[in-house]
């Protein structure tokens, strides 16, 4: 897997890029890699964006700006480079992240993520640029880059080698595993805590009867989570 961001600030994918699976992933031969668009502008004094046609408050990432970066990188026309290669545009509007979405980035051998600014983008990069738009919840952030970390770190978790454990991204919340549904609470040491007990099928060494009340807590929180609680007490 090869993830090439294209954002204003490549900085702030420096602590990202620190994370154990992250390292893990990029010394099992995956890459990631950070483009400033800034650095290809072929406007004077390093301009990126502009107002809105129309009016409005805010700034919108330029096409032009887009074109050229996606050039350099790539040295083909972006709207034939999508027909090759994913390229997602990081906005509000696009299609929730879940995790059936991630499965399927992460089976890609490369991805293109390009992050807007501050109003986003002018939409004719996600028009003739992207292959497609994603978000990553039903509030706005300042920019695209949390979420293109977001998704990058959901994707390279998938990824054999990132985890530790290759069994620890198997059943996990929202995997077939566990049909769709959040995973069942965790504990460990000590037993006993202020009073606080930990559910005595998990010490009992049972192993069908552990597996079948993880699966009985998963489904409880998923109907749950339908509810809109976060636990189902
Ligand atoms: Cl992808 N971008 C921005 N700016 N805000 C968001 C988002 C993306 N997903 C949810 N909110």
């Amino acid at each position: 897997m090869r993830i090439d961001v294209f954002t204003l600030f490549p900085e702030a994918f420096e602590w990202f890029a620190g994370q154990r699976h992250v390292t893990n992933a990029l010394a099992a031969g995956h890459a990631l890699a950070c483009v400033n668009y800034r650095e290809t502008t072929p406007l004077s004094g390093g301009q990126v964006d502009d107002m809105p046609f129309g009016g409005g408050a805010g700034m919108v990432l330029r096409v032009d700006v887009v074109e050229a970066a996606l050039r350099a990188r790539y040295e083909a026309d972006p709207v034939e480079l999508r027909t090759r290669r994913r390229v997602i545009a990081l906005t509000p509007s696009g299609r929730l992240l879940d995790d059936a979405l991630v499965d399927e980035l992460a089976a890609e051998p490369a991805l293109t993520l390009l992050c807007g600014r501050y109003e986003g983008f002018d939409e004719r990069i996600v028009e003739h640029f992207a292959t497609e738009a994603v978000s990553i919840g039903r509030y706005v952030l300042a920019g695209g880059e949390l979420a293109a970390m977001v998704l990058a770190d959901a994707v390279l978790r998938k990824l054999p080698g990132a985890l530790g454990h290759e069994e620890s991204a198997l059943e996990e919340s929202y995997s077939a595993a566990l049909e769709g549904a959040p995973e069942y609470p965790h504990y460990t040491r000590p037993a006993q805590w202020r009073g606080w007990s930990v559910p005595e099928v998990l010490l009992s060494g049972h192993h069908a009867r552990v597996h079948e009340w993880r699966r009985e807590q998963s489904r409880l929180r998923a109907q749950a989570q339908q509810r809109g609680h976060d636990h189902p007490v």
